[in-house]
């Protein structure tokens, strides 16, 4: 593929994980148990990673990454309407998990796209980002769960 288009694709993908981190930013001022307040910092300094990952891959492939601005980018519409109308740890949770739905279905999309044809070290870090948003999802629902099921 040509530069061009990874750069394209790559930008996309740093612009959905800017999201990310805002909407993790916004979700852990709702979240009061250390436990869960910990891991969930942890996933949005991984979402840091990867902006700053596909960042040095964009400026490698001949682009200039997207800025990381306090705007939101209007990736994670659904995800960030939940959280402004949100109580609770539980509410929060929620709308991470709709957010990491789509990063989910957004990575798992671009290691898929056969038109890409991805070069070896772009394939790579896709991958580690995405196994990243796997772990992320899993840890949301379990949270889910348990905080549900000791809610009953
Ligand atoms: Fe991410
Ligand atoms: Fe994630």
């Amino acid at each position: 593929m040509a530069n061009e288009k990874i750069v394209k694709k790559l930008t996309d993908l740093t612009q959905l994980d800017i999201d990310a981190a805002h909407a993790y930013d916004q979700a852990l001022k709702h979240i009061d148990n250390k436990e869960h307040y910990n891991n969930i910092a942890r996933f949005r300094d991984d979402h840091i990673d990867h902006i700053n990952d596909l960042s040095a891959m964009i400026r490698q492939y001949g682009g200039t990454p997207p800025e990381v601005t306090k705007d939101f980018k209007g990736y994670l519409i659904e995800g960030m309407t939940a959280i402004r109308s949100l109580t609770g740890i539980t509410g929060a949770l929620k709308a991470m998990e709709t957010n990491e739905v789509l990063t989910n279905k957004t990575y798992n999309a671009a290691l898929s796209d056969e038109e890409a044809n991805w070069p070896n070290d772009v394939l790579q870090l896709l991958r580690k980002n995405y196994a990243d948003e796997i772990r992320h999802l899993e840890y949301i629902r379990q949270a889910i769960n348990i905080l549900e099921s000791v809610k009953q």
